[in-house]
């Protein structure tokens, strides 16, 4: 009786004190599909179920992964749904059976609009993948773990990733991403583990990230325009990188691309825009790199154009990219190797309009160095090490 009087009244307060109930407001458990939080029970099923339940709804809907690990195979959330605002709040942790295959995305939301995805933990236990990879073996080509594609108006928000077989989270021909205070971790030597991949998307937003990983904390593939990346913590890792790009010809080209205060520790490189030597009609163009600490990094600025790995498909030919309009504003701290700023650009297409400003980054106690190749540009502030543009 008690029990039952204090739900009529937490009912009256939220449709007193809630505005937004709509009276199609729906909210659907994983729990109530069946799911199991031991970490052994398939899940899959259940979370497809309420996925189904929710994008079916007709106003707003919740779908809810409660506290507890639930084990859940290769998921596909597809769209488009009746409901246009579906939020997934995530309590628990998804755990990936650790053998996803050639499955490519684990978890993958597509052609969605209006979902935000809150808090929680993937757990995507890509361990056994690596070591096959060390080993040298033949192995599987694993499964990205959250994947965004085709999709509009999307958040993600307080999510923690962790051990991704590949890239950790994918934001693929999407509009309108918001990617908030996530934390994503994998050891520095597991291959192919990017922290966050954006490509073929428009108005990415990603702010307040810390990512440790063992490849880009975040790498920007053909075809991204309008990107912001504000206070993002990266390392171990790769770094931030723009590419690769220009594999292929008639690739798309990457515009409009700001990185704002951002802290790499002990990365390979911090800010690096990568293409391949070889012929490609792609393009950079209108980049800021602005407000970066470098704490002990290989490559704190680097444009690379010749990146041709095995040298397989592209000895001897340049890049087609070209790069124009960089930006490299206020950047400070320390290099792990003498040349700090390297823009080794693409004969054939040279960079123009790099831009330095207020650069600042030392080599251990003795001085770093500046190297240009068919770079283009000009300094201004203080710049050290002194600019060769
Ligand atoms: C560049 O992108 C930002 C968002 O990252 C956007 O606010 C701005 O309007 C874009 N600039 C142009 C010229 O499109």
């Amino acid at each position: 009786m008690a029990q039952l009087r204090s739900f009529i009244v937490l009912l009256l307060l939220v449709v007193f004190f809630d505005d937004h109930v709509s009276y199609g407001e729906a909210a659907f458990s994983i729990a109530d599909y069946g799911a199991k939080s031991d970490g052994r029970s398939d899940s899959t099923k259940s979370l497809l179920a309420a996925w189904e339940a929710a994008c079916g709804s007709a106003g707003s809907a919740t779908m809810h992964v409660p506290a507890g690990d639930f084990l859940v195979g290769q998921a596909t959330f597809a769209g488009p749904c009746s409901s246009g605002k579906i939020t997934v709040q995530i309590d628990g942790t998804l755990v990936s059976p650790s053998d996803l295959g050639g499955a490519g995305d684990w978890l993958l939301f597509h052609h969605v609009e209006g979902v935000s995805v809150y808090g929680g933990t993937v757990d995507g236990r890509g361990s056994s993948l690596w070591a096959c990879k060390a080993a040298g073996r033949s192995c599987a080509s694993g499964a990205s773990s959250l994947t965004f594609r085709n999709s509009k108006d999307i958040t993600i928000s307080g999510l923690t990733s962790t051990d991704s077989e590949l890239y950790h989270i994918v934001i693929d021909g999407c509009d309108g991403v918001t990617v908030q205070n996530v934390k994503i971790t994998a050891p520095g030597n597991s291959p192919n583990t990017d922290g966050i991949h954006v490509q073929g998307s428009s108005h990415v937003t990603i702010t307040g990230a810390g990512i440790k990983t063992g490849d880009d904390c975040i790498s920007v593939g053909p075809g991204t325009t309008n990107l912001w990346i504000e206070q993002v913590a990266c390392g171990p890792g790769h770094g931030i990188s723009i590419g690769s790009l220009g594999k292929g010809y008639d690739e798309e080209g990457v515009e409009n691309v700001t990185v704002n205060t951002a802290v790499f520790t002990g990365t390979e490189n911090g800010l690096r825009i990568k293409t391949w030597g070889r012929p490609s009609q792609a393009f950079v163009k209108g980049v800021v790199f602005e407000h970066a600490v470098m704490q002990n990094v290989q490559n704190p600025i680097i444009i690379d154009q010749n990146y041709c790995p095995g040298d397989r498909g592209c000895p001897d030919q340049s890049s087609g990219v070209k790069i124009s309009g960089v930006t490299y504003n206020d950047i400070h701290g320390s290099s792990a190797s003498e040349v700090a700023v390297n823009f080794d650009c693409s004969a054939s297409n040279p960079c123009t309009g790099i831009g330095l400003q207020d650069i600042k980054l030392t080599y251990g106690n003795t001085a770093a160095e500046s190297s240009c190749k068919h770079a283009d540009g000009t300094a201004s502030g203080f710049v050290v090490p002194p600019s060769c543009l």
